[in-house]
């Protein structure tokens, strides 16, 4: 039986020195729509840390929200509560370094300094821990000049910190997805080249190699 012919709605070849300008084309079109749908997924996983509370109060989808909520009522902007409400997302694949997935997850569409708030939200948080682990509470302290310091330390102990508590008057995830949905449409890193845009077709298609 014969291999099944690929779709023209695929890239035709079989490793990247044989790809051709089209292949390109329509793979960057599957780019923008799959990026487009970046919201719906990433929704999907937040709703994955129901559940399981690893011994805390309450469990990491609660807390999200709740530390959303707080910094809503604090007036922040939507940004970062659009950030507060993932900062935890990636929890449950990387409970050792998931402040990493938030910060990676969020980089391409929020300003710079709540990336590094993000990045940063576990050893600033940790202020409030780390001496029962027998570690330096204090070794923030050690990115005091950085510009993004103050805006961390005022995301972890007003917000992130005090948000384990079962008796709070959580709001609902609905209230913050149109938030996450106009954050995470913006255009990554401000705009990603488009092969269409950046580089016409040529008109000999056996010059179109790369
Ligand atoms: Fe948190």
């Amino acid at each position: 039986m014969s291999k099944p012919t690929a779709s023209l709605d695929q890239a035709q070849f079989r490793r990247f020195d044989e790809s051709r300008h089209n292949d390109w084309v329509i793979i960057d079109r599957h780019f923008h729509h799959y990026q487009a749908d970046a919201c719906r997924r990433v929704l999907v996983h937040l709703e994955r840390l129901r559940g399981d509370h690893h011994g805390y109060p309450v469990d990491r989808y609660e807390h999200s929200l709740q530390t959303a909520t707080r910094a809503m009522r604090a007036d922040a902007d939507e940004e970062t509560v659009v950030c507060a409400l993932l900062h935890d997302i990636g929890d449950d694949l990387a409970p050792a370094n998931h402040a990493e997935i938030a910060a990676a997850i969020l980089e391409p569409f929020v300003d710079p300094l709540n990336a590094w708030m993000i990045r940063h939200h576990e050893l600033f948080q940790g202020y409030h821990y780390r001496q029962f682990y027998g570690q330096d509470r204090h070794a923030r302290d050690a990115w005091c000049d950085h510009p993004a310091y103050q805006r961390t330390v005022r995301f972890c102990d007003e917000w992130d910190q005090t948000s384990f508590d079962p008796d709070y008057d959580t709001l609902p995830l609905a209230t913050f997805i149109p938030m996450v949905e106009r954050v995470l449409s913006r255009a990554p890193f401000g705009g990603l080249p488009s092969v269409e845009d950046t580089c016409p077709a040529p008109s000999n298609s056996e010059e179109s190699r790369v």
